[in-house]
């Protein structure tokens, strides 16, 4: 199967249910999407397929239609993406592990919803943190979108 990645073509020889998180991890050493649960519950191996936040764990890699953007794929070369600096700003990650998926999910509420309320970004935000960074994960959201966070 053909897919494209963070702007790069790759053709990839997988069984047809493999997920997703399995071909970018093990096939091609793309290891910012981290398994967690493996069941779509945590978030963890969160990646956008065009601009949607999908959990990779559980979406076959042969089910991809557009393209795949992994946490590797966000910044312009040096130029961090927005989120990435807000995250900084806000000092966002504890262990770490679920930060990947975190952001991912954050860039795809920010495209659909450019100030969110703090309802949206609990609607939208339904990634797991075993570290419980939630207060500052929101904050950086709201600096993000321009808003007081
Ligand atoms: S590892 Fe995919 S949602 Fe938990
Ligand atoms: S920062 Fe540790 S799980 Fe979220």
């Amino acid at each position: 199967m053909l897919l494209t990645i963070n702007g790069a073509d790759y053709e990839v020889e997988a069984p047809e249910d493999m997920p997703l998180l399995w071909v970018l991890r093990d096939l091609l050493d793309i290891k910012g999407p981290k398994f967690g649960c493996g069941v779509a519950a945590c978030g963890s191996c969160t990646v956008l397929v065009d601009g949607e936040p999908v959990r990779s764990c559980s979406y076959p890699a042969s089910a991809v239609e557009g393209e795949v953007t992994t946490i590797e794929g966000i910044a312009q070369g040096d130029v961090l993406h927005r989120v990435q600096e807000a995250w900084i700003e806000h000092n966002v990650p504890q262990c770490g592990y679920c930060q990947s998926g975190q952001i991912l999910a954050a860039v795809a509420l920010l495209e659909q919803t450019p100030r969110p309320t703090d309802e949206d970004i609990d609607l939208a935000m339904t990634n797991l943190c075993r570290c419980g960074t939630y207060p500052r994960i929101r904050a950086a959201i709201k600096t993000a979108s321009g808003q007081e966070g």
